[in-house]
């Protein structure tokens, strides 16, 4: 198993969406050598409980701890308004990076003055959502929209059908109804979406997404404890809690590369 600064890192999301925030760990740290669990047996994360998120955030932590991973990127924002607490409590040392929905940089960008978000029910309805609201977003109005049923039709690699497309024109229209100039993509699995919604929106409006800023948060924190790597990095592997044959499937529709899917064991 390889230590220290050659260890991999772990990342992981209900699904397929984090494969979003991969290609941006990818780009910004083409040394690391990556790990990869979608929990696709158990999404939507959207629609399930927090104590379901957490106890499932803390098998994948056990397992890659057992892999020998060397951090954590928690790709999913209703992952991490559900677990993320937790993981830091119980891991007091290990480096965890988790994702939020960018109303920070949406407060600064807007000229309109309304930001709207496409998120998960979990993370809109979230605490920790409230808070960021409170924190960044006084000086804005903020309209949100939850989006059940967008996360499946990714999930099945459907990126641009009739059906698909009737959704999310149906998520996207209060938010330009509303006047929104900036839309925060506040689920890693919508990036997947970008060239549709692109057709949907006029050009002023503004898509924001978090998982460049996560990519630099990790190489922060790597960084921070001399554990970035020297490289080359080794392929990624990846697991799946559905069908492997099923990723194996989509991977080329999403990430574009044949690497190793397995069956995650729990
Ligand atoms: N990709 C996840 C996120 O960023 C959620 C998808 C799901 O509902 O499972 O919020």
């Amino acid at each position: 198993m390889a230590e220290g600064t050659a260890a991999p890192v772990g990342v992981f999301d209900s699904g397929v969406g984090g494969l979003s925030v991969l290609a941006e760990i990818q780009r910004l740290l083409p040394n690391e050598s990556l790990l990869y669990v979608g929990d696709c047996g158990h999404i939507p994360y959207g629609e399930k409980s927090p104590e379901f998120i957490r106890q499932r955030c803390r098998v994948v932590a056990e397992f890659f701890r057992e892999q020998g991973a060397k951090a954590m990127v928690l790709a999913c924002n209703t992952a991490t308004v559900a677990a993320v607490a937790d993981l830091r409590e119980h891991y007091r040392q290990w480096p965890l990076v988790g994702m939020e929905p960018a109303v920070k940089p949406a407060a600064a960008a807007t000229r309109s003055g309304v930001v709207g978000v496409l998120a998960t029910t979990g993370t809109l309805q979230s605490a920790k959502f409230a808070a960021l609201l409170d924190r960044f977003a006084s000086d804005v109005q903020v309209v949100t929209q939850p989006c059940p049923g967008l996360v499946e039709c990714i999930e099945a690699g459907d990126l641009n059908s009739p059906a698909v497309r009737e959704l999310l024109q149906g998520y996207v229209k209060p938010l330009l109804d509303a006047g929104c100039d900036t839309l925060i993509l506040g689920c890693t699995h919508y990036p997947f979406l970008k060239p549709l919604l692109a057709q949907m929106i006029p050009a002023s409006v503004a898509i924001i997404d978090t998982g460049a800023a996560v990519a630099r948060q990790l190489q922060r924190l790597l960084g921070e404890r001399q554990l970035l790597a020297a490289g080359p990095a080794r392929a990624t592997q990846f697991w799946t809690s559905a069908s492997p044959e099923h990723l194996r499937n989509i991977l080329p529709i999403l990430w574009n590369k044949s690497d190793s899917v397995r069956s995650f064991p729990v």
